[in-house]
């Protein structure tokens, strides 16, 4: 690559449990990229499109209905959401060179809607593939925190989802060693960064995977 060449753009998901820093994260890489003269567009699942913050809102925000889904329905909701948000914003920035940077994408819905809501993992594979397209990131950052230190941050927020009232720590455990799971499972796909560090050092170690593979 010639030094007046920018690197092609990379498709990089950031994934974890409640609470581990993602949006942060993402925002910085995002700044940090852009520092670097790269076009770098930032998104995030649920939501990302008009469609997909509707699905969040259902999914997520709405007592009565966000808390009395049935499992398959959740998991068809946020793929709903996810197909829309491939074709209309991942996939097009994509094939203009950009970089997309998206907090969270189909790892969540492996981990909450498999190993936390009990849907077959094939059958819900099978579904991210279809919702994609296909698509799947070049780089997933999965950011790891103790459940305890994730919802004691979460705790903080004022907005009620879903998972306040239902879920309890076991449920978040199952999430968290899912995702070690996904991360073992496909170690040319995944790296896993520390989340109960400063936020400084969290990006620090997310620059420095970033250019170690893509932009020496
Ligand atoms: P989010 O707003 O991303 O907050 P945070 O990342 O800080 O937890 O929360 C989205 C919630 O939606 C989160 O609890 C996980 C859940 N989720 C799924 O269950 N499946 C999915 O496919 C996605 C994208 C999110």
């Amino acid at each position: 690559m010639s030094p007046d060449t920018p690197a092609r753009g990379r498709f990089i998901t950031l994934e974890g449990p409640e609470g581990s820093g993602k949006s942060t994260a993402a925002r910085h890489l995002v700044g940090w990229l852009r520092g670097r003269g790269l076009s770098a567009v930032l998104t995030h699942e649920p939501g990302g499109t008009p469609l997909g913050e509707e699905v969040r809102r259902i999914v997520l925000h709405m007592r009565g209905m966000s808390d009395d889904l049935e499992p398959r329905a959740d998991a068809l909701l946020y793929a709903a959401g996810r197909a829309q948000h491939v074709e209309r914003v991942i996939r097009p920035a994509l094939e203009r060179g950009e970089w997309v940077v998206c907090a969270r994408y189909a790892d969540s819905s492996l981990a909450y809607q498999g190993a936390g809501y009990g849907n077959d993992m094939t059958e819900l594979r099978r579904l991210q593939e279809f919702a994609t397209g296909g698509l799947w990131p070049d780089l997933t950052l999965l950011i790891d925190v103790p459940v305890e230190v994730g919802l004691e941050r979460t705790r903080r927020r004022s907005e009620w989802n879903r998972f306040e009232d239902t879920e309890g720590a076991a449920f978040f455990e199952a999430v968290r060693a899912a995702y070690l799971r996904l991360a073992a499972d496909e170690p040319e796909r995944f790296e896993v960064v520390d989340g109960s560090v400063s936020v400084e050092e969290a990006d620090a170690a997310i620059a420095g995977i970033v250019a170690a593979r893509y932009l020496r």
